[in-house]
Parts: C-alpha cells; structure tokens; sequence
C-alpha cells in the first residue's frame, strides 16, 4: 500500500456537496481529503443545475467564493408559470420580503470551489479509481483508492458521501440500516443548451396540453430548455428541428416568440424522488445526492445538497471544537426535516406542472384549477415564493 496517509474529515465525491463541505471545514480549520473518480475537466464541464437560492448564494458568498458569481450571475426576483397561452409572475421580492433567486451554472460553482480549494491548499485528487469506505462502524475508518494502478488508504475520523446517487458509500451501508423511500415519475425531461438569447427575463414554467416546458438560461447569450418527454425517450429522435418545433407549440403565448439558436447540447434526465434514512451510520455521514434524489421541477437538488454540508460542517466543527457529538449524532434528524420539506415541494411543482399518462379529466380540471389558485391567491402564491428562494436555514450561515 503505497503512501499511507491521514486527515480528519474524508469525503468521497468532488461535487457541490464535497467540494462546499470540504472548503467549510477549511475555514473552520479543520483538515479533508476528496477523492473524486472523474477528471477535474468533467466535473468542470458537465452541465447540470443552474438555479441557486438566496441561502445557497450567501453562503458561497460569505465562504469567499462568490466574486465570479456577483459579476456573472442573474439575479431573479420571480418566475413567469404559464398556463391556457397566458403568462402569470410570481413576484418573489413582493411576496418573500425582497428575496430572489440567482442563476449561474453549477459547474461555475465547481469551477469557483475547485480554485478557492487549490488556492488554500487543498487536497482534492481527481481520476482516483476503485474508491471504497471501511471502518466507519468502528472508530477507524478508512477510504482505500487506487491512482495509477498504485493502491492507497487514507485513514480518517470520520467519512462524508458526498458521491451522488449512484456512488458507492450509500450501497456501503450494510443491508437493513437504511429505509429507502422511492417515487418514479413516468416522464423525463429533454433539456437542451442552446447559443440563443433568452426570450424572457425570468424563467417560464409551462403546462401545456402536450407537457410542460421550461425556459432557463444560463447567460444573457445562453438559453436553457427542458421539454417533457417519456422517461426512456430516445435523444437520437429529436433532430434539433423537432425541439424547436416542440418549443414554440408548448411555449406559445400572445405577442410573445421563442428565439432559437444553435443547439449545443441536449439530453435527457429521468424523473424520481428518493430519500433515505437515517442519513449516517457510525462515522459515514450521507449528503447531497447520495441520500435523496427529486424531481428537478423547482431547481432544488444542489441547493439542497449545499443545506445538508452546512449542517454537517457545523457538527465537525462542534466536535473538533469541544469533543461533543450532539450536533453529529443529530445530523440526519436536522437534515431530514429540511429534506423531507424540498421533497414535498418538488412533488407538489412536479405533479401541478406535468402531464400524467393515466390521469383522468377530473385530474386535469384539478392541476388547472391548482395553478389558477397558485396564480391568484397571495396566500398560495406566498408558499411557492417562500419554497422557490429556499426555506430559511436556521442560524447564521458560516
Ligand atoms: P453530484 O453532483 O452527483 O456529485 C457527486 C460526485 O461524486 C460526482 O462528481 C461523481 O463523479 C463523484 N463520484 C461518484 N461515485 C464516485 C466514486 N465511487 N468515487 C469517487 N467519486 C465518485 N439541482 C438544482 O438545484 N437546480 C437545478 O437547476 C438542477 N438542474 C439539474 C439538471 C440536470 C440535468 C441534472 C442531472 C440535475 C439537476 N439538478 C439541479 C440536481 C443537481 O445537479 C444535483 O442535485 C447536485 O449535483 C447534487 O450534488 P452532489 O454533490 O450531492 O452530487
Ligand atoms: C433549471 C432547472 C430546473 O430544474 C428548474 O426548475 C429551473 C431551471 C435550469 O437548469 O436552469
């Protein structure tokens, strides 16, 4: 075993949830470790989510790493949702006390994480392969990797699976500790980057007798589409014509035209809401991804992702600071009350917005009858505002 070597906190996977945990814990000073199984230029380039909450922007801002973010980021106080050919806004800073969202890529985030934490130091080995997690129901656990064929073990205090849905520190857990609670939707969606000058100011959220459709953006030059399609929809179907096309019919509004533009990338994403718990077992702490998965109608996965780090961060802190485990031993329970809420609100979005395959007309009278209400009740539309900014996170953010 090559180069044996130590550090407090290790975490598995060079994500949101990894790379924000790790920089919290070097400003608390205390020592990580990530290893992260792709290259430092895939995790760069992979195109994800785009819509941060205020709790999320603050708290980059306030860890030193929002100087890009201030400059290039869009600040949206609201979002269009679109129902009958008709646009209605819900106003976040009227309705949330001057509250608003901001849009900037999470690969920028990453891009942003990945050069504060090369800049202090940092440790975060890229390309590792055969990541696995020992010992983390005794007190000495391990993360043992391979880095050119060569085989190492970083021992630790403690491990965070920060290595999303499909990583391997959740499946490492052994079998019965962990209740799974899964929803499939039976839809996906197409989404696609397109080099077009977005058509709207602030995001569209449609539903449209055909699905719903999103109009996003990434920059003032760059626009961000999603289109419902079937959960297994084949991408080589949709020659970039037929998008557009798509587009134009789901969006469609009075006086109102989408501008197109060259299609950069496209894809399609399944739909599910997933949680497990409890989101720790002995010295293996779960966040992000790798405990809760939902539907990404209302943008919320990364931002909670970055919620459940900060509550982690401070029970380290805690613990290196005084010995206690309180904070520890009740992070599930703390994540999970957030978790469970942003689950709820990504359901209730997803299943208002989508068309179902066995609805029934009653169904549809109701989902139109539920936008109507979100669009003209202050009182409705107040709980979609306070939920879309984010929910408040409790005590100061570092
Ligand atoms: P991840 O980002 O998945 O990071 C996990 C990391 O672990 C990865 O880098 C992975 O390579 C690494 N890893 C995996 N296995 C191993 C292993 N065995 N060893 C080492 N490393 C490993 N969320 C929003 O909030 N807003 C949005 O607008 C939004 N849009 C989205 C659009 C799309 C198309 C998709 C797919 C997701 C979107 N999301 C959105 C969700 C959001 O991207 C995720 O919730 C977020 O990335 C979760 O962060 P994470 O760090 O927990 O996991
Ligand atoms: C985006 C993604 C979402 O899931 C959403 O609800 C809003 C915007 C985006 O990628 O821009």
């Amino acid at each position: 075993m090559a180069n044996p070597q130590r550090t407090q906190v290790g975490i598995v996977g060079a994500g949101p949830a990894g790379l924000v945990l790790s920089h919290l814990l070097y400003l608390y000073g205390i020592d990580s470790i990530v290893v992260e199984n792709r290259s430092r230029q895939y995790v760069e380039d992979r195109v994800r989510a785009g819509v941060l909450e205020q709790g999320t922007v603050d708290l980059l801002t306030e860890m030193g790493v929002g100087e890009r973010m201030k400059t290039e980021g869009l600040i949206h106080y609201g979002i269009e949702l679109r129902f009958g050919g008709r646009g209605h806004r819900i106003d976040f800073k009227d309705l949330t006390g001057g509250k608003g969202i901001m849009i900037y890529a999470q690969h920028e985030v990453l891009k942003d994480l990945n050069n504060a934490r090369a800049a202090t130091g940092g440790q975060v080995y890229f390309e590792v392969e055969d990541v696995s997690v020992h010992g983390f129901d005794g007190c000495r656990p391990t993360i043992r990797y391979k880095k050119d064929g060569n085989s190492h073990e970083i021992s630790c205090d403690f491990i965070a699976g920060c290595d999303g849905f499909h990583g391997i520190c959740r499946p490492s857990i052994p079998s019965g500790v962990l209740t799974e609670y899964v929803r499939e939707y039976p839809f996906g969606w197409l989404g696609i980057l397109a080099e077009a000058r977005p058509s709207s100011e602030e995001l569209i959220y449609t539903y449209h007798d055909r699905g719903f459709a999103l109009l996003s953006m990434r920059t003032p030059r760059i626009s961000r589409l999603y289109l419902q399609c079937k959960p297994d929809e084949d991408i080589a179907l949709w020659e970039d014509e037929r998008i557009w096309q798509e587009l134009h019919t789901r969006l469609t509004s009075d006086g109102w035209k989408l501008t197109e533009g060259e299609i950069l990338q496209k894809g399609v994403t399944g739909m599910r809401s997933f949680v497990v718990e409890p989101m720790q077992y002995g010295r293996l702490f779960l966040a992000g991804d790798s405990a809760h998965i939902v539907p990404p109608t209302g943008a919320k996965g990364l931002n909670l992702a970055v919620a459940d780090v900060r509550v982690l961060a401070r029970g380290f802190k805690e613990f290196y600071a005084t010995g206690r485990r309180d904070l520890l031993d009740s992070y599930s329970e703390i994540a999970l009350r957030r978790v469970w809420k942003v689950q709820r609100f990504s359901w209730w979005m997803t299943s208002m917005l989508h068309r179902f395959p066995d609805e029934n007309p009653f169904d549809r009278r109701r989902q139109l009858a539920e936008l109507d209400y979100v669009t003209g009740s202050r009182a409705a539309a107040k709980t979609l505002a306070e939920n879309y900014v984010g929910l408040k996170l409790p005590g100061r953010h570092l």
